[in-house]
């Protein structure tokens, strides 16, 4: 017998006795490694003369697959012999109760943005965003807000360092910037709500430099305060969940809307407590108001041909409304007590499926 053919049944023994996966790869390497016996023989082949290569070549390669194959073939063996292994021997106990992970609560924030949401989109209102860092034309010139308008000092603004010549940037004050921005990228007609967070350098039990908002806004051809009004009627009583949402609408006073209107909503006292619905008392809720024609011209749009309406409201300040929490401060201080006395189970929240009209 040849020496290629006595090494490869020596090598083919060894792949046959291998045991383990650790066992198979020491065979390989004293084969196929850089100093195996396979490898040795491959690189006689160099110094061989073309007639004798002729002959060695066919052989020593024929060498190197059937140790390679040899190899691959007791490597599947192997790997499923340990799975067989595994499977025969462990066991899941499905029956076992699974260890109670730990779990968050939904912010009541958070909730009252989705159940916004939800009801706008009732209503055919599609949600839009815009930057916090903001820059004084969107959160004020456009909003027919010019520098030296007193309305500025009503917004505690936080400012950037000015940089250079160009525009200050600031921490919007409110969420009215995101008209400005649908308007400028989309064509009428318009009709979102853009909830987000908003800044003001301002903190009592009532107020907090951060807080959140809900714009909404409709640009169309023929829109009037009717359709204002009904609007936010319609969404109060889905959000409270009560037939009995009264509204007062209040002139008010925004550089961005005319006429302006502030709207209040009804309140009873029941054991001691306020509760919407009914009229004992008021609170103001938002500010509203059609949108002012010097508005609907810093976007571009012709204020004959597109009127609409706009609101604007804190979302934090409905959710303590609605969910009879007392102070905003607690919202954000991330104390886990509070956030599981007035968090919502993310499987078992409170949906208005019911819809807006139902
Ligand atoms: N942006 C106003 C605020 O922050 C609210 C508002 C929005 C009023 C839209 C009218 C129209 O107080």
């Amino acid at each position: 017998m040849s020496d290629i053919a006595t090494l490869q049944n020596q090598i083919l023994a060894a792949i046959g006795a291998a045991d383990t996966p650790d066992a198979l790869e020491a065979v390989r390497i004293d084969a196929l490694g850089k100093q195996g016996s396979v490898s040795a023989l491959l690189k006689t082949l160099g110094q061989m003369s073309p007639e004798e290569r002729q002959v060695q070549g066919p052989a020593i390669n024929g060498l190197r697959e059937a140790v390679t194959n040899g190899i691959a073939t007791k490597k599947a063996e192997l790997e499923t012999a340990i799975l067989n292994q595994r499977l025969a021997t462990e066991r899941l106990d499905m029956t076992l109760p699974a260890p109670e992970a730990p779990h968050g609560t939904v912010h009541p924030v958070s909730q009252v943005m989705d159940e916004l949401a939800e009801i706008f989109a009732d209503m055919g209102f599609a949600v839009a965003e815009g930057p916090e860092i903001e820059d004084d034309w969107h959160n004020f010139s456009a909003l027919n807000i010019p520098d030296t308008h007193p309305a500025r000092a009503m917004h505690d603004t936080f400012y950037f360092p000015r940089s250079g010549e160009e525009q200050r940037m600031l921490l919007r004050t409110h969420t009215s910037p995101v008209q400005i921005r649908t308007m400028m990228a989309q064509e009428p007609p318009i009709r979102i709500i853009a909830p987000g967070r908003v800044y003001r350098s301002d903190s009592d039990a009532t107020h907090t430099p951060m807080f959140h908002q809900i714009e909404g806004l409709v640009i169309d051809k023929g829109i009037h305060l009717g359709h204002l009004k009904w609007t936010l009627e319609t969404f109060l009583k889905a959000f409270f969940e009560r037939d009995d949402v009264v509204l007062r609408l209040r002139p008010s006073y925004f550089p961005f809307t005319e006429p302006s209107v502030e709207v209040d909503v009804g309140y009873s006292v029941v054991k001691g407590k306020r509760v919407i619905g009914g009229s004992e008392g008021w609170m103001e809720v938002l500010g509203s108001g059609m949108v002012h024609r010097k508005v609907i011209e810093a976007c571009g749009l012709d204020p004959d041909i597109w009127q609409g309406f706009a609101f604007g409201t804190g979302v934090d300040r409905l959710a303590m409304l609605k969910y009879g929490m007392d102070d905003l401060r607690a919202f954000f201080d991330g104390d886990n007590r509070w956030l599981r006395h007035y968090g919502f189970d993310a499987l078992d929240v409170p949906t208005l499926s019911g819809g807006v009209g139902a």
